[in-house]
């Protein structure tokens, strides 16, 4: 099916490109009608995508792009895609549809679709035969070739790029950063787990750690371009380091990172359970830039269901972590990922994830209802229990999490936070987060965007706090 071009596949380094980059600073200005073309990339899923888009935006910025928001402005338009549940898929297919009329109007109009979803054939396929005005398609083993797959497709024809997992890394791709004070440092790519229910496997491929002197150094320069908070992003950044020839982990890097000069917070997403360990979490309590908040998804308060997941933990081994941060963290937040409704889950299995979550006393949660993904093993397994009901579930979990919610709001009242102030909220009040992630909004200047400020917490209005600058 591909119509891949093989004889573009030597370029294993992004430098080795800049012959097609200069070519398309000419070709995408002539194309735009002369005048400098304007580029939108739309992002859909996780972290991990927003990192690729900001690769994707610095790229076009080589081939002379300025970047736009508005679709409607566009000269190219790129949609990197998520593959994670079928509504993210949904809106995918939705979204492409609706820019039918644009091309219309516009025959110039670039399409590209690239991220996740393009790395299954079955959706890479349906994309190519349903939409004809879409003129690229790319999975996300083929990001570092972007260069010669545009160029490839403006000058002669449609392409679908769906590339092997080659198991490297890329390094040297210029980078846009979205914003100018929050930022996002991938240290790893891939993931390993094959959890059950989980397409990221399949579509990320396997597990590779970026080299700590090239991680160090973009924090660097991220600090001295003035970012404040810095996520470190991997899908399991507890095994960091495995097939480095350094002899690192990921909680030696974490302190190396949060040891960089400057006035900066680091945080870090996601943290799997099965292997958290106690330096890990010993080096969150002793380092105040490290962020008092850990990322830790669960999935399930079911052993029984944890195991079906290949979750490879119970929630003895997870509530013992808990503990144990809880002891040594004062103020930690804990957030976390459920899927409710995974197949063969019964009503008691999902009581089970409801006792859990008391038990714990997360400060927010991303809460899922399980969707079926072709490939995986649980799509093959039984699941009896209706849709309806599972959302059922669902709204019952909201309300347990919403009181617990609440009452950790209500506790933080009275006291003094350090806040990272975001932007202004639509009431006009300065919208700012914890170092634990919580929301905290106050009267202030808009200058104080980006900066860090004391606030005492004066109200707690659901999980949205008020309070007043020091
Ligand atoms: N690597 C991260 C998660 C990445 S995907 C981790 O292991 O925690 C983000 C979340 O999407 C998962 O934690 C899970 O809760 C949810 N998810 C993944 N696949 C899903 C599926 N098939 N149906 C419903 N939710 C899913
Ligand atoms: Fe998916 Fe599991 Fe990997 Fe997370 S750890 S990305 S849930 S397979
Ligand atoms: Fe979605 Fe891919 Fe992330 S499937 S959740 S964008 S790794």
């Amino acid at each position: 099916m591909s119509e891949l071009n093989k004889n573009i596949s030597d370029f294993d380094e992004f430098q080795k490109q800049e012959q097609y980059i200069n070519a398309l600073q000419d070709i995408l200005y002539a194309r735009a009608g002369n005048k400098q073309p304007l580029a939108m990339v739309r992002t859909y899923g996780c972290q991990q995508n927003v990192a690729d888009s900001e690769k994707i935006k610095g790229m076009f910025e080589q081939m002379g792009c300025s970047l736009t928001d508005n679709e409607e402005d566009a000269d190219i338009i790129i949609f990197n895609t998520c593959a994670v549940r079928e509504h993210a898929e949904d809106r995918v297919f939705g979204n492409v549809g609706a820019l039918k009329p644009l091309k219309k109007k516009k025959p110039s109009l670039f399409i590209g679709l690239c991220g996740c979803m393009m790395e299954q054939e079955h959706i890479a396929e349906k994309i190519y035969k349903s939409y004809p005005y879409v003129s690229l398609v790319f999975g996300t083993h083929e990001i570092q070739r972007f260069p010669v797959l545009l160029y490839e497709a403006v000058t002669s024809k449609r392409i679908i790029a769906r590339g092997q997992d080659d198991g490297k890394i890329y390094e040297g791709i210029p980078i846009h950063r979205d914003g100018s004070f929050k930022g996002w440092l991938p240290i790893m790519y891939g993931c390993d787990n094959f959890c059950s229910y989980c397409i990221v496997p399949y579509v990320r491929g396997r597990e590779r750690s970026r080299k700590p002197d090239i991680i160090l150094n973009d924090a660097r320069e991220m600090v001295k371009a003035g970012f404040k908070d810095i996520t470190l992003l991997g899908q399991n950044v507890n095994s960091y380091g495995k097939g480095l020839d350094e002899d690192i982990d990921f909680a030696t890097l974490l302190k190396q990172v949060s040891d960089i000069d400057g006035d900066f917070r680091v945080r870090f997403m996601t943290s799997h359970p099965k292997d958290v360990s106690k330096k890990l979490i010993d080096t969150i309590a002793e380092n105040d830039k490290i962020c008092n908040h850990i990322h830790l998804p669960v999935q399930c308060g079911s052993d029984r269901i944890l195991k079906r997941m290949n979750r490879k933990y119970d929630t003895e081994k997870y509530l013992e972590i808990v503990d144990y941060a809880k002891s040594k963290i004062p103020d930690l937040s804990i957030t976390s990922d459920i899927i409710v409704g995974f197949p063969g889950e019964t009503y008691e299995d999902f009581q089970q994830t409801l006792d859990l979550i008391r038990k714990v006393e997360f400060t927010s949660l991303f809460t899922f209802i399980y969707s079926a993904r072709v490939g995986t093993p649980a799509a093959k397994m039984d699941d009896p229990v209706p849709y309806e009901e599972k959302a059922k579930w669902m709204s019952e979990l909201l309300k347990v999490q919403e009181e617990i919610a609440a009452k950790r709001c209500a506790a933080m009242v009275g006291k003094t936070y350090r806040v990272l102030v975001e932007e202004q909220a639509k009431n006009g009040m300065l919208s700012s987060r914890t170092a634990n992630n919580i929301i905290v909004e106050f009267d202030g200047s808009k200058d104080l965007i980006g900066t860090f400020c004391d606030v005492e917490v004066t109200q707690a209005r659901n999980w949205i706090l008020r309070g007043k600058k020091l």
